[in-house]
């Protein structure tokens, strides 16, 4: 396990094939038992595959195209293609539960741990997983898409696929310049 956490980065490249149903499951599963302050479930999973990618596709090509009107074909067409880059994506969503007690934002880092988990679970299983946001994860028409609302968070578009092309990997050393202990009464 602890292995597994160290050696997690993200591929630079995916293709088919994806996980299987029942794996999709069991990761998605995994993303759910993320610490959840006052177990509100904020979080929620849009599994997009096949041809619902070119859906997809086609749905950000026209918020960018409205974001930004001088956008050239070339650029609507490469936005329409971003989903092919893997078998499968999981929007993760933060859908913001009326809560007294529980902020926001604790619950957008709920899901946040949530989307590690998802990562984390995707590696552990032998495939990789790239965590993207960018501008459409921000637009009005996708986050409507998903059914959220302004004050709702789009976590991450992640891509799940077979790693063809590692990401580079870390030296596995601990980086003590980001680390201070209080270990004694000052
Ligand atoms: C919330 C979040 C959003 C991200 N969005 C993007 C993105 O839109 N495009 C991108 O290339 N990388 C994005 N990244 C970074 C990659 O997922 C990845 O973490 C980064 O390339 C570093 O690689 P590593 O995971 O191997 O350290 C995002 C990461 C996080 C946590």
């Amino acid at each position: 396990m602890i292995a597994a956490l160290h050696a997690r980065v993200t591929p630079k490249q995916l293709q088919e094939v994806g996980p299987t149903r029942i794996q999709l499951e069991q990761i998605i599963c995994a993303a759910q038992s993320a610490p959840d302050h006052g177990r509100l479930k904020p979080w929620r999973f849009f599994v997009i595959e096949g041809e619902a990618r070119h859906k997809l596709g086609r749905l950000m090509a026209s918020a960018l195209a409205q974001r930004s009107p001088d956008s050239t074909s070339d650029e609507l067409a490469k936005e329409a293609a971003k989903p092919l880059r893997a078998p499968v994506i999981v929007v993760i969503a933060c859908k913001v539960q009326p809560s007294l007690k529980v902020s926001a934002l604790e619950q957008v880092m709920a899901v946040a741990a949530a989307a590690q988990n998802f990562q984390l679970a995707v590696h552990s299983l032998g495939y990789g997983c790239q965590w993207k946001t960018g501008p459409a994860a921000q637009d009005p028409a996708i986050k409507q898409a998903f059914d959220l609302a302004e004050a709702d968070i789009l976590i991450g578009f992640m891509y799940v696929g077979t790693i063809t092309q590692p990401g580079p990997t870390r030296d596995g050393s601990l980086d003590t310049s980001r680390v201070s202990y209080w270990s004694s009464v000052l």
